[in-house]
C-alpha cells in the first residue's frame, strides 16, 4: 500500500527477487492508496492536523479502504507491517519470522504520518529499519521485502544462501577473495587455496570472530555468552 506504486515494482522486478517472481516464488501486488480517494477530482489523499504543527497527514478512509481491498481479494485479514521510525527495529530474527507467511502487506506512509484510526484498523506490525527518519516507507518496505525475499526457499541458489547463514550465527562474515591470487602486491591468504575444507572453515571461522570483535563488539559479546564451551583463540585478542 503505497503512493508510489511505481517505485516498489521498479525495486522489486531487480536482479534476485525479479528472478524469483518470474520463477512464480515470489508474487507482488502494489496497491496505489491514491485509487481509494473519495476526492474524485483532486485525489486528495492527505489533509492538514488537527490540533496544528507542521505537514500534511494521510487521510483514514482511503488507507482503510485500499486494506479492505486486499482482504477481499485474499480472503482473510493478512498481517499487515507499518514502515515507521516508531516501530520495532528491524532485525534478522524478525525478517525469519516474516518469511514465514504466505501473505504480507507493507503500509507505506507519506508526508508526517497516517491518521490513528487507520492505523488502529489495519496494522499488525511496526517496524522501523533504524534510528533516523526518510521521507516516506517505500524504501524501508523495500530493505524489508528483500531481506524477507532471501529467506523463502528457492529464492537463492544454493551457492548464494551460505551467506545467510554466516550472520545467522550471530557473527559477522570473514573476508572473501577471488582471482587474481596476488591483487596489486596483496596475495589471497595461503590457506584457502590449501584445499583443506576443515581448515579453511577454522580459518573462516576465527575471521569472523576477529571482524564481529573489531566492528560490532555488541554481537561479539552475545555470541561468547551463548557459546560458554567455544574456546576463542587469543589472536582474536590481539587488535
Ligand atoms: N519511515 C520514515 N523513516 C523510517 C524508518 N527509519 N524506518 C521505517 N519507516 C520509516
Amino acid at each position: 500500500m503505497t503512493l508510489f506504486p511505481e517505485m516498489i515494482e521498479s525495486g522489486f522486478q531487480t536482479s534476485i527477487t525479479g528472478r524469483a517472481m518470474e520463477k512464480g516464488l515470489l508474487s507482488l501486488n502494489t496497491v496505489n492508496i491514491r485509487d481509494f480517494s473519495k476526492d474524485l477530482k483532486h485525489k486528495k489523499v492527505d489533509d492538514y492536523t488537527y490540533g496544528g504543527g507542521a505537514g500534511l497527514l494521510m487521510k483514514a478512509d482511503p488507507v482503510v479502504d485500499s486494506f479492505h481491498s486486499i482482504e477481499e481479494k485474499i480472503g482473510h485479514k493478512p498481517r499487515c507491517i507499518y514502515l515507521t521510525p516508531q516501530g520495532r527495529t528491524f532485525t534478522q530474527e524478525m525478517a525469519v519470522d516474516f518469511a514465514k507467511e504466505e501473505e504480507l502487506v507493507f503500509l507505506c506512509g507519506h508526508y508526517e504520518g497516517i491518521d490513528e484510526r487507520a492505523l488502529d484498523r489495519v496494522t499488525t506490525d511496526w517496524v522501523s529499519i533504524g534510528d533516523y527518519v526518510l521521507t516516506g516507507g517505500e524504501l524501508p518496505a523495500m530493505v524489508m521485502m528483500d531481506a524477507i525475499s532471501r529467506l523463502v526457499p528457492g529464492v537463492l541458489h544454493n551457492s548464494e544462501s551460505a551467506e545467510t547463514e554466516s550472520f545467522e550465527n550471530g557473527l559477522l562474515e570473514y573476508p572473501q577473495y577471488t582471482r587474481p591470487e596476488v591483487y596489486d602486491g596483496s596475495a589471497v591468504p595461503k590457506i584457502l587455496l590449501s584445499g583443506d575444507h576443515a581448515k579453511v572453515d577454522a580459518y573462516r571461522h576465527v575471521q569472523s570472530l576477529i571482524r564481529t570483535r573489531k566492528y560490532r563488539p555488541d554481537l561479539f559479546e552475545t555470541y561468547v555468552k551463548e557459546h560458554p564451551d567455544e574456546k576463542i583463540p587469543p589472536e582474536v585478542f590481539e587488535e
